[in-house]
């Protein structure tokens, strides 16, 4: 069943956004970019096709699995200036509860310990609205809509009889109806590496050879939890037996109706290690702009041929650090702003994390104060606005109908660029009267930089986990 929501959702989707747009054959100077600021206010009606849930398939050894916006399918109408505005937020939630999480790691302290301080996960994923982009996936012999996290291991889909569950579009999973299912006992190994990876340590009585039982919570008061299952799981024709995820009994949260989450981190709980004997540890992706309604793509698989990048791909090592082994690491070497390196002793220390999942990228105070500085002195001459939550560096670009943006490329170790495109070096969620350097600073000089979504759209990010490599080569999303 290809279920259309057209059937389902018996009204239109309205959306409004607003954006800059490339200027066509505007000047181009060397590390400058030409933009028209134009604030566009649409109407999308999706006519009686309604929203078609994504679509994947099998092409050269590799699934291809188309990747929208979540907010595409949303039941509610989407209002896009709350819902970045909200996304600032929400997005400044997820990066404490991470930060929060890593310290308690790399100090060795139990995350549980700590949990009257701030609302600790006990799983990465943290929050939810942050989390845009949804793909469809076979569990046994049914279909599941779930959002993709870069940051969470676990993939977990809600269940049935469900004690609990929030609402979602399409039916909750049966394990009753599928003669693959097993659940995961409290004995097997499996089990025990639960606690490893989400910190969880309440799976499971002792010798008791009942049902492995996980927990995830998320910063936002979100959750989920349920036994561990094990289910063959389907893309684009390809399935993988045994494959071990969540089966989620009592589920509350801002989920806004998919099935589940399916988890891509490092751990070996994670969807790309369960598959790595059929796709060889390798994914990638190319995040769409969510306010366009453009489809992207994740490819399982190492399968380059498939890419449509614009320029050839680079890889650069992740920096190995056991005690944050669940997350994709890299050396960060520089930062160039209009073309002007940026001047910093944390160059090739310590690592940046690389994550779908947070949607601003989080410097150290020191570094985003001197990128901050030349990025000012490249950009002047604009009228100075009031910052927008973590976003402290804003114009009032009113009347103004072009500006020429200093570009951002950022250095990793192996001589690797990451040239972010211009949809990601400045944020703008009403009107031009507040359009904000879409970077941020991290509250503390030690805490982990960060890479966010914002800044990796219209780019194929390769992550090769098994050779630890990432790659990255430009390319303009569409479902390929
Ligand atoms: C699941 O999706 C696949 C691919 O779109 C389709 O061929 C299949 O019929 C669907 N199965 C169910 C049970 O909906
Ligand atoms: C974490 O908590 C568990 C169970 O409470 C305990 O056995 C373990 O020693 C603790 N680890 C650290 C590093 O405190
Ligand atoms: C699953 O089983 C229930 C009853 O056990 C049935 O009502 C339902 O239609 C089945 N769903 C599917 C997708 O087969
Ligand atoms: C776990 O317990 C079940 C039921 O007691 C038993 O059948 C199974 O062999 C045990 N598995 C392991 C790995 O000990
Ligand atoms: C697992 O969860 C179920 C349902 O909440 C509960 O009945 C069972 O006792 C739990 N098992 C363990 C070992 O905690
Ligand atoms: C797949 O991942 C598992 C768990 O991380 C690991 O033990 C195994 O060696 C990997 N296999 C391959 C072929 O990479
Ligand atoms: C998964 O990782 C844990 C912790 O590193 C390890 O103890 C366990 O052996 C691993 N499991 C497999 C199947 O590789
Ligand atoms: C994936 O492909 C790239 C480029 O073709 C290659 O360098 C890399 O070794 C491959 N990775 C794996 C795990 O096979
Ligand atoms: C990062 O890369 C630089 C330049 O190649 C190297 O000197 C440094 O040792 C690397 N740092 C880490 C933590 O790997
Ligand atoms: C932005 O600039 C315009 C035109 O100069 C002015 O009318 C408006 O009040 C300013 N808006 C803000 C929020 O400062």
């Amino acid at each position: 069943m290809a279920f259309n929501i057209a059937t389902m959702l018996p009204f239109f989707l309205s959306f409004v956004f607003l954006y800059f747009i490339i200027a066509n054959g505007g000047c181009e100077l060397e590390q400058k970019k030409m933009f028209k600021v134009q604030m566009l206010q649409r109407n999308h009606q999706f006519g009686s096709k309604g929203c078609i849930l994504p679509e994947s398939r099998k092409e050269k050894g590799a699934i291809v699995l188309e990747m929208k916006d979540r907010g595409y399918c949303s039941e509610r109408k989407i209002n896009w200036n709350r819902k970045l505005q909200k996304q600032l937020i929400f997005d400044d939630l997820r990066v404490r509860s991470m930060q929060n999480r890593i310290r308690a790691k790399v100090s060795g302290h139990n995350s549980s310990e700590q949990s009257s301080e701030i609302q600790i996960p006990l799983a990465s994923g943290i929050n939810l609205e942050t989390l845009n982009y949804i793909v469809t996936i076979g569990l046994g012999n049914q279909n599941m809509t779930v959002i993709i996290d870069t940051g969470s291991d676990l993939t977990w889909v809600q269940c049935d009889p469900c004690m609990s569950c929030y609402s979602q579009q399409g039916p909750v999973f049966n394990p009753s109806n599928s003669s693959s299912y097993n659940s995961l006992l409290c004995n097997s190994s499996t089990c025990q590496n639960l606690q490893f990876t989400t910190g969880n340590t309440e799976a499971c009585e002792s010798n008791n050879p009942s049902s492995c039982n996980y927990t995830v919570s998320y910063g936002d008061g979100s959750f989920t939890d349920g036994e561990l299952g094990v289910e063959h799981l389907s893309f684009g024709g390809i399935s993988v037996s045994n494959f071990v995820f969540g089966c989620g009994r009592n589920n509350k949260g801002l989920f806004g109706g998919v099935s589940g989450i399916m988890g891509l981190g490092r751990s070996n709980l994670s969807m790309i290690s369960q598959t790595n004997t059929t796709f060889g540890g390798v994914f990638s992706y190319c995040l769409p702009t969510t306010d366009s309604g453009a489809s992207g793509s994740l490819v399982i698989g190492n399968e380059s041929s498939l890419f449509k990048n614009l320029t050839p791909i680079a890889y650069t090592s992740m920096v190995s650090n056991p005690q944050l082994s669940n997350f994709y690491v890299l050396n960060l070497t520089g930062i160039d702003v209009g073309g002007v390196a940026i001047q910093d002793t944390s160059f090739g220390n310590g690592g940046i994390l690389i994550d779908s999942g947070t949607v601003i990228t989080r410097l150290a105070p020191s570094l985003y104060n001197a990128l901050k500085a030349e990025f000012l002195k490249q950009f002047s001459g604009y009228p100075i606005a009031p910052a927008l939550s973590i976003l402290d560096t804003c114009f009032n670009l009113t009347g103004i109908e072009e500006v020429s943006i200093p570009t951002l490329s950022m250095h990793f170790e192996n001589n690797v660029d990451l040239n972010v495109d211009a949809v990601g070096i400045l944020y703008m969620p009403k009107d031009g009267s507040q359009v904000c350097l879409a970077l941020a600073s991290l509250s503390d000089e030690n805490d982990m930089a960060i890479i966010g979504n914002y800044q990796q759209r219209n780019q194929r990010v390769i992550y090769d986990a098994k050779q630890s490599k990432i790659g990255f080569a430009r390319e303009d999303c569409s479902f390929i």
